[in-house]
């Protein structure tokens, strides 16, 4: 079975992209490959932070790697959270941000919004980038028990938030889940 390095050490995101990928690659984490290190995310948007991580850890280990970045962005705070999703509410507590969302929201009537990940792989030094977004809207309070981050905030377009999704649903209609299938039908043709 062909590899490949996942480059992030976020077990909710290995445990989606797993759902996708292994049956057609072994996944190798950063921890595999001897990088214990956090790595850089310094940029100011989704697409660059994503770029950073997947060209760090393809210029240190000599790797074919992907990363991901993601983050939530709603309509009327122009695009916020956004770069700062995982540390919007100032530490990196879901409630916190959740909360600061909820805040931000009270008695606004356009609650549209989006989950947005972008893929970057790099394969032999060349750099693709793979765009998923799940549209919906923000809750008015938190529901459900599973997923992670924003998850009990957001509402799908059937009404049940993204954390009433057990495991093998998120994993298939994810925004994360979107931008893999195009990385999966670009690999199947490029490696
Ligand atoms: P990063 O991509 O690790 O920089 O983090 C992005 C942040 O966006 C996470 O910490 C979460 O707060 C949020 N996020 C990303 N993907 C999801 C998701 O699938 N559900 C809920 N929140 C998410």
């Amino acid at each position: 079975m062909q590899e490949i390095v996942f480059a992030t050490n976020n077990s909710n995101k290995i445990k989606e992209i797993e759902v996708l990928l292994s049956a057609k690659f072994h996944i190798k984490k950063l921890i595999d490959i001897g990088c214990n290190e956090e790595l850089p995310e310094t940029h100011h948007t989704i697409e660059e932070n994503s770029a950073e991580k997947a060209n760090y850890v393809y210029s240190t280990y000599k790797i074919d790697c992907f990363s991901e970045d993601s983050g939530l962005e709603i309509d009327i705070l122009n695009g916020e959270p956004g770069v700062d999703s995982a540390h919007y509410g100032g530490t990196r507590d879901a409630n916190s941000n959740m909360n600061l969302v909820l805040e931000k929201m009270k008695g606004k009537e356009n609650r549209k919004a989006n989950f947005k990940t972008v893929i970057t792989l790099v394969l032999n030094g060349i750099q693709h980038q793979f765009t998923g977004i799940l549209e919906g809207t923000i809750g008015t309070e938190k529901r459900g028990l599973y997923g992670f981050g924003y998850d009990p905030i957001f509402v799908l377009k059937d009404g049940r938030t993204m954390a009433e999704l057990m495991l093998d649903e998120k994993s298939r209609i994810s925004h994360r889940a979107i931008a893999v299938k195009q990385l999966i039908a670009f690999l199947d043709i490029n490696h």
